[in-house]
């Protein structure tokens, strides 16, 4: 049955159609509001729009569920692979053995980065942060690998050329930042185990593979394979309705994600722990602080726009932790520090009123570190793990009927009508 919402608006009655997700969600449907009315709507922060309709991802933040194509995370991340997952994302299936065993052989085919690409790393200020080389180097592949818009198999190969690129370039930017050669991908190597040898193998010492690791890493990045409409996906949607090449977006969808309330939360949260232990902050110092609206220290790694319960990655990424610490031996000073925190947090009413939970990066950033990933790599991680996501969000929206470019309205409070001043007349 069709349903309606009614507003009044200046004594006129306007009706606006409701439309239903396929989990129950409600959405009113204001695409006629202006029209009608001549009035707008006011969100910022979008907290209460929908953008777009998506088939992709699913979340319910007040009961922490999150699910990929309707399979839930937990699954995923007990059972999957990244490479079968960013099928899942990018197709809207899982794949058969076949497609599964094609998926593998493009990502090991295009692993190798242009040699001229290599150029401009080598240019890069030493101190550049990666994630800014990142986004450039995406950025920069249009030229070196234009995709075809019009094949749907030459497109299927642009995803995959990416997604198994960007994390060679990823390991090669590190290498390049600590002046050692760079290692090549190998073909006997999966995705994850691949990525840890082009970071950690050296010529003098080789890097020892650990198959724990590789599990920490593929779950790692299955967890932030996507999330539906966040900051940066919003980014890559916003920027790919200008129609601009894919490359483009996904470079956008890297610089948003840099960001310390976005994706670069796992890095904030280290350089938090670091800093109270540095500091030597007791644990009711950092809680009263986070607390006060006048201070500007936050509890980096709680809270969540969508989420009003445990991030249910956040529990999975709890659990990976502990067996990585346990498996490279670490007594992790921070770790001990994460842990009071998060008792303390959980138990104070200011964070339970206010819902905060830990979210993923609270415990991520520690299984990075003991992985060996260095904490200006973080956020790179996290890019990489999140790039089949932005390349399904980006490909919906090219299909979708509905899609318009992305022009929001404002409210204007700036001057009303004023003359133009000749530079003479103006007061100081
Ligand atoms: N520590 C202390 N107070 C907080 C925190 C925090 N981490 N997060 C929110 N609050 C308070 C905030 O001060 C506000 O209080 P009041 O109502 O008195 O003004 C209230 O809670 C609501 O916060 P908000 O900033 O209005 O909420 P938001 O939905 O706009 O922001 C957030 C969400 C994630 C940006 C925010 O919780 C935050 O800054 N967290 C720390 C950064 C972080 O961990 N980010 C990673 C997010 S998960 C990764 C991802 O998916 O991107």
């Amino acid at each position: 049955m069709e349903e309606f919402a009614k507003i009044i608006i200046d004594g006129k009655e306007v009706i606006l159609p409701v439309i239903t997700g396929s989990e129950g969600e409600k959405a009113i449907d204001i695409r006629s509001l202006r029209l009608q009315t001549g009035y707008v709507t006011f969100d910022p922060g979008y907290g209460n729009t929908g953008a777009c309709k998506s088939a992709i991802t699913y979340m319910d933040g007040e009961k922490g569920i999150l699910r990929y194509r309707g399979i839930p995370i937990e699954q995923l991340a007990e059972s999957s692979t990244f490479a079968e997952t960013a099928f899942l994302l990018i197709t809207g299936k899982l794949p058969t053995q076949e497609e599964l065993t094609r998926t593998s052989v493009y990502l090991n085919d295009f692993s190798p980065v242009h040699e001229n690409m290599k150029a401009f790393y080598q240019n890069y200020p030493p101190k550049a942060h990666p994630m800014g080389i990142l986004s450039a180097m995406v950025n920069a592949m249009r030229s070196f690998y234009p995709e075809l818009m019009d094949l749907e198999e030459e497109m299927n190969k642009t995803y995959l050329r990416i997604i198994s690129k960007i994390r060679t370039m990823a390991a090669m930017a590190y290498k390049i930042s600590i002046g050692q050669k760079v290692v090549y991908p190998r073909p006997d190597l999966c995705y994850c185990a691949n990525f840890l040898n082009m970071m950690f193998d050296s010529v003098v010492i080789p890097y020892h593979m650990d198959d724990d690791l590789v599990q920490a890493l593929n779950v790692f990045w299955i967890l932030h394979a996507d999330h539906e409409q966040n900051c940066s996906t919003t980014a890559v949607r916003v920027v790919g309705s200008g129609k601009v090449n894919i490359y483009s977006a996904i470079s956008a969808g890297i610089s948003a994600l840099w960001g310390p309330l976005h994706g670069g939360a796992n890095q904030a949260v280290i350089q938090m722990l670091e800093k109270i232990a540095r500091d030597g902050m007791t644990i009711d110092e950092c809680i009263s602080r986070a607390k006060d609206n006048d201070d500007e220290f936050r509890l980096m790694g709680f809270g969540h726009r969508v989420y009003k319960t445990y991030d249910p990655r956040a529990k999975i990424m709890k659990k990976m932790c502990d067996i990585v610490l346990s498996k490279v031996k670490i007594k992790d000073p921070l770790l001990e520090i994460a842990s009071k925190l998060e008792e303390a947090a959980l138990n104070d009413p200011y964070f339970i009123d206010k819902n905060l939970y830990p979210n993923v990066d609270f415990y991520s950033g520690i299984v990075l570190r003991a992985m060996g990933i260095p904490t200006n790599m973080f956020t790179v991680m996290f890019a990489i793990g999140r790039l089949p996501g932005w390349i399904a969000q980006w490909k919906e929206d090219m299909i979708d009927p509905e899609m318009k470019i992305s022009r929001p309205r404002q409210i204007y409070t700036g001057s009303q009508l004023l003359d133009y001043t000749p530079i003479e007349q103006r007061k100081s």
